[in-house]
């Protein structure tokens, strides 16, 4: 995917729509009428859930974000391609541990271990060449070691490679900024106890998980593949 040019990129997954109705038009400020627009004004559908949009809106939202080479319709959040985030370099490691959570008093656990030391902001970041800290490394999750716990920790897997795991940012928790950050899947990082929220029993856990891998593009099918 390397080498394709921001409008390459948009190309791919847009068909084009001649004459864009009138609510498009006015949606995208578009000149209003019927017919064909011009050439500048562009309309296409996302071709998978069908939204329709100016050609170069889609190119500088594309060109805001990291230019991966995939596209997230910004209406329903369907993803074109594959979607990568901006994780900094670091390691995952994950073994079974011989206890059980509150909540999964039939099986052991699975510990992930999340370490990521401080650096310096890529391109891919909000300040590229600024430093970012790393508070609270090495973290470490648990997940039960029953088979879905197994499904969301290959899933979990796929997202470290695709760089979803973590960000770069603002803390919410503590305020500070560039700073290495939870990225929109939820981690449980609380063994015993539920102290913080973030701990166990919480019946509902794996499932909302799975639903936010899925809204960062990583289904079922990505974990037999990779
Ligand atoms: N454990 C798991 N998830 C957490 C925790 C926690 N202790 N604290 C916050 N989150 C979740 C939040 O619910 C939110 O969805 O992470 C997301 C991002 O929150 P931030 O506060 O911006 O993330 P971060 O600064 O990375 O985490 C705060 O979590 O693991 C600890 O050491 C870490 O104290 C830090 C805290």
């Amino acid at each position: 995917r390397k080498g394709k040019t921001p409008e390459e990129v948009v190309k791919k997954y847009l068909q084009k729509v001649k004459s864009p109705p009138e609510e498009v038009r006015q949606l995208q400020g578009l000149s209003p009428g019927v017919g064909p627009v011009s050439r500048a004004e562009s309309v296409g559908r996302l071709a998978q859930c069908g939204h329709q949009y100016h050609f170069q809106c889609l190119v500088a939202m594309y060109n805001n974000g990291n230019k991966d080479g995939s596209l997230q319709c910004p209406t329903c959040k369907t993803i074109y391609g594959v979607k990568t985030g901006n994780q900094p370099a670091g390691k995952m490691e994950y073994h079974v541990i011989p206890h059980s959570l509150p909540g999964h008093p039939d099986c052991k656990t699975i510990r992930i271990i999340y370490n990521i030391p401080p650096g310096i902001q890529g391109p891919e970041h909000s300040n590229p060449g600024k430093p970012y800290t790393a508070r609270g490394f090495p973290r470490h999750c648990y997940l039960p070691d029953s088979e879905k716990g197994r499904k969301v920790l290959r899933l979990l897997l796929v997202a470290w490679d695709r760089r979803l795991i973590f960000s770069v940012g603002t803390s919410s928790t503590t305020g500070e900024s560039d700073t290495v950050i939870w990225n929109e899947v939820h981690h449980k990082t609380e063994f015993g106890s539920n102290l913080t929220g973030h701990g166990f029993p919480d019946a509902g856990h794996l499932d909302n998980v799975l639903e936010e891998l899925r809204a960062q593009g990583i289904t079922e099918d990505d974990g037999l593949t990779e």
